[in-house]
């Protein structure tokens, strides 16, 4: 059991404006007035957000095919502690485990995605696995048996091997008929059931990962950018992400014409975001972050919304930046639903377009230097994760300038949140008393909050992750999860922060409800 203590100076956090030194704070009261359902007096989706590389497991069970990072991952080299997720959290036979705990936390939606290897083990060039299909088929039942409403995500990074092999993966068109084909088979058999769907994980992460830095499978770079055995760095990131996008484009078209008035679900995509602040306010570093906004999030954004790149890319790129046929305009027109942002961190822009850098990003990068750091103050706390500052002001900020540009189109978070690190964080116990994820949760929550008071139109909110689980070349050591997991005997134990999602639910219908009163 946790401590006490460490709960009730977390409850006293949370209600007392983090002051819980002047304690005037009654814990009790606060534990009474605790609803046990708070997430099922509305539509908003609380919950925690998966991935089926990280979480499954069970590489070759029951005809699953071998996907990208099946095979990246165990090439010597790539991973930092040497790991892969040939068992990760054995999430694919301890499902109903799993949906225990989320039952327990008092969720109403879960956010994993589909191993599409497990489904078509060779993409087109095979059958369809019914096994795979049979899995996720009885995962989707045991959800909404506890009310928990399944958010799919077709692919979070891992494609056949086989499509890598044959033709490239995502630097081919080809793929466009691949994804399309294995979405209308999840739409067909999982449809019935589950009303929102993502069709593509963080595809601008995916493209510069990849094929610019070649730190992610397929490992393409070229020139400065990194040592690959092969690849462009200044062009194939552009060329995989227009491929990324008409595929999006393919299954959401399919969606909307086949399936959508029969089925009445939402269909979107999951974008990274960050959120860019500029170094200072000088017009250049202004324009400079706006083109990194553009870079980055609108590049994918902006031609499934608004059917065309953005204009800085354009500019910048020129014909390295692929075109829109009339033929590709036209699948573009079925654009999305509802944006997916993950949200985690923010960082600051400085120009070097028109002033020198000593260094920053090349031309194809957009021409801007991105620091954490200004006049040795750092943009926000730092973390035990590397890359993640504490911005949660960030969350707000990240919504407003969606809403603004996309006119509303509804939003859901499907990532947010922080890691312990084992390297950082030896003890069991510290890692459990994870009061820095439940004050981060609170305060990205509250300016999450103050973004729908101010006209946002958000839908949901999944926290990264249910559980630790294998975060990519940080293998294990990053410990991302509500739950503990012992990875010895793949044991789970709820952290404080899983005890404490009820409460934070609560506490952020609170904050609507206070915000509302006060307009
Ligand atoms: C590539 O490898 C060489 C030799 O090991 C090293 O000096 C260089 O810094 C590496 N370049 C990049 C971009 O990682
Ligand atoms: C830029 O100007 C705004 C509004 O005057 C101010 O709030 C902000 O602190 C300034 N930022 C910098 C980096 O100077
Ligand atoms: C993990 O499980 C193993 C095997 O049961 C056990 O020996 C070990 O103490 C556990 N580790 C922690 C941190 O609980």
């Amino acid at each position: 059991m946790l401590p006490a203590m460490f709960y009730q100076i977390a409850i006293c956090m949370l209600f007392c404006g983090f002051n819980f030194i002047v304690s005037s704070c009654h814990q009790t009261d606060i534990l009474n007035i605790l609803p046990n359902q708070v997430s099922s007096s509305s539509n908003f989706l609380f919950g925690t957000s998966s991935s089926c590389y990280q979480y499954e497991g069970a590489i070759l069970s029951d005809g699953k095919g071998l996907n990208n990072w099946d095979v990246f991952t165990h090439e010597a080299g790539h991973i930092k502690d040497g790991s892969n997720g040939d068992v990760a959290v054995d999430h694919y036979n301890r499902y109903l485990e799993d949906i225990k705990l989320m039952e327990d936390m008092g969720v109403n939606g879960y956010r994993f995605s589909i191993s599409w290897a497990r489904i078509l083990p060779k993409g087109t060039f095979g059958g369809v696995n019914m096994a795979g299909i049979e899995h996720y088929s009885k995962l989707i039942d045991a959800l909404l048996q506890k009310g928990i409403q399944p958010l799919i995500t077709l692919t979070h990074y891992d494609i056949p091997q086989e499509l890598e092999e044959r033709y490239g993966g995502w630097l081919s068109s080809r793929i466009q008929d691949d994804f399309s084909y294995y979405a209308d088979i999840c739409f067909k058999y999982f449809g019935d059931r589950v009303k929102y769907w993502t069709t593509i994980n963080e595809p601008n992460l995916m493209a510069v990962r990849g094929y610019r830095e070649g730190t992610y499978p397929p490992a393409r770079c070229s020139g400065v950018f990194g040592n690959c055995s092969a690849g462009d760095s200044e062009r194939e990131p552009f060329i995989a992400a227009h491929n990324m996008i008409l595929s999006h484009a393919a299954a959401a078209g399919i969606y909307r014409t086949r399936y959508q008035k029969r089925q009445g679900g939402m269909i979107g995509i999951s974008l990274d975001t960050q959120w860019y602040e500029p170094f200072s306010n000088s017009s250049e570093d202004i324009a400079a972050t706006e083109r990194a906004r553009s870079f980055y999030v609108n590049w994918f954004l902006d031609p499934i919304i608004l059917g065309r790149y953005p204009k800085e890319m354009v500019q910048i790129l020129g014909s390295n930046l692929p075109d829109f046929s009339k033929n590709d305009l036209s699948k573009l027109s079925y654009g999305l639903d509802f944006i997916g942002i993950n949200y985690y961190t923010a960082k600051y822009i400085k120009d070097c377009l028109y002033s020198a850098c000593e260094h920053g990003n090349t031309w194809s990068e957009g021409s801007y230097f991105v620091t954490t750091e200004k006049d040795g103050v750092y943009i926000g706390q730092p973390t035990e994760v590397e890359w993640l500052f504490l911005y949660p002001q960030g969350m707000k900020k990240i919504v407003m300038y969606m809403k603004d540009r996309f006119k509303n189109t509804p939003m859901v978070i499907t990532e947010n949140g922080i890691a312990e690190n084992d390297n950082l964080k030896p003890s069991i116990a510290d890692t459990l008393n994870d009061i820095h994820r439940v004050n981060y949760m609170h305060s990205y929550l509250n300016s999450l909050a103050n973004a729908i008071t101010d006209g946002a139109d958000v839908r949901g909110y999944f926290v990264w992750s249910l559980l630790d689980n294998f975060e990519w070349l940080d293998g294990y050591k990053l410990r991302f999860g509500l739950h503990y997991v012992n990875y010895t005997n793949l044991q789970r134990t709820p952290k404080l922060s899983a005890t404490m999602y009820k409460q934070l639910i609560y506490n952020f219908k609170i904050q609507l409800e206070t915000n509302t009163a006060q307009n």
